[in-house]
């Protein structure tokens, strides 16, 4: 539980709470299994490989994957996003991008320009949407990747997955996926949306613990290719002292999360019972709610789509008068509301949407937020406006 009266607004960034049963789950892998998974032969250490399997069959199955051994696990979608670029892309490539990517994409894009990748930043319009024709007149000869997030952690914008997924196609470039914001939160299918590298977080819309996330690595992508992030012990051909290349070995050395990853499966679970399409309908509801009375308050200018059909639970304003960072001190301190203020790393959205450099104040929202909560947040946010009025 949030703390009595607490209203929790920063999803975005994690979310709190999650399900019981991640917290179960969690407890029960430290208490009755604990155990390494795929290393030993006795009963605990494969009772931890097999949560680690069935996570992995859940996230292929929330996400239309046919084969489960092309999820790998990581950290976060930070490290799934720097294992793609990273280990696909070499001097030489061009890449294509949004100005609405945040820093897990845009510092590893930057190291790999000094390094003789050639990037394109294609300019987002100021409610931060991608258009897919600029996409197309980007593409270059040696063109082998693009990558964009599929929803902004600073305006909720979603982009057209689709339409860009089917230029992808026909142009034979592999797309890369950000779906940190959206995976658990908007129905996302790799096939449907022709995606070929999809990078999650676990910790936030999948309701997993923090240090949880992956890359799901589609069929057009050659393993053989990849270049991993890490080597080491993977449990598999102990002889050789020489890296796997077979998925999903080759994405994930060193002991995985396994207390992490059974809460991420508890989530993942909890998902697919429930619905990703009724946890979008509450999500757009709210949105919607927290939208129209923000637009009503004099002084407080929305960013972004300002339709919650177009964006994920995320939104993103301003009071006239008042610095983002005052604003959210005094919703903490005297209302109780928690969430996030400033340029949330991502330097190059605020550009676009033209909030740069003071930001923006954010809320978050998740499943677990309520009509009373939003309307809870319209008040503060209407007598901090009211002030300055
Ligand atoms: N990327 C996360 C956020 O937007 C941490 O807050």
């Amino acid at each position: 539980m949030v703390e009595k009266d607490l209203i929790y607004l920063d999803n975005a960034a994690t979310s709190h709470p999650k399900p019981q049963e991640v917290i179960q789950a969690m407890v029960r892998f430290l208490r009755d299994v604990g155990a390494n998974p795929g290393r030993s032969g006795h009963r605990l250490s494969i009772e931890s490989g097999r949560i680690i399997l069935e996570t992995r069959e859940k996230v292929a199955e929330l996400f239309g994957v046919k084969d489960s051994s092309r999820v790998i696990f990581g950290l976060n979608a930070t490290e799934a996003i720097n294992q793609g670029l990273q280990g696909l892309l070499n001097p030489g490539d061009h890449v294509i991008t949004s100005s609405m990517e945040h820093n897990s994409v845009m510092r590893p894009l930057r190291a790999l320009e000094r390094k003789g990748v050639e990037l394109t930043l294609i300019l987002c319009s100021p409610a931060g949407f991608l258009d897919p024709s600029d996409v197309g007149q980007a593409i270059r000869k040696n063109t082998k990747m693009v990558i964009l997030n599929h929803g902004s952690n600073v305006t909720g914008t979603l982009q057209p997955l689709e339409e860009v997924g089917d230029i992808c196609r026909n142009n034979n470039l592999l797309y890369l996926v950000d779906a940190a914001q959206t995976a658990g939160a908007i129905p996302i299918d790799v096939g449907l949306q022709k995606i070929d590298l999809l990078a999650f977080t676990g910790h936030k819309a999948l309701f997993g613990p923090q240090g949880t996330g992956g890359l799901i690595i589609g069929e057009r992508v050659d393993e053989k290719k990849i270049v991993p992030l890490k080597r080491g012990g993977t449990g598999s051909r102990s002889e050789s002292e020489e890296h796997p290349d077979f998925l999903p070995d080759l994405g994930e050395s060193g002991t995985l999360n396994g207390v992490g990853l059974a809460g991420l499966l508890a989530g993942l679970k909890f998902i697919l019972e429930t619905g990703v399409e009724k946890i979008r309908d509450h999500e757009l509801r709210l949105t919607e709610r927290l939208l129209r009375g923000l637009l009503k308050i004099p002084g407080v200018v929305v960013h972004g789509p300002q339709d919650a059909g177009k964006q994920c639970a995320t939104v993103s304003f301003n009071i006239k008068g008042l610095v983002p960072s005052e604003i959210s001190l005094r919703l903490d301190e005297e209302f109780g509301i928690l969430c996030r203020v400033g340029l949330h790393c991502a330097p190059s959205a605020h550009k676009t949407i033209g909030t740069f450099p003071e930001g923006t104040v954010r809320f978050g929202l998740s499943y677990f937020n309520t009509e009373e909560e939003v309307d809870r947040a319209l008040q503060a946010v209407g007598h901090l406006a009211g002030e300055e009025a």
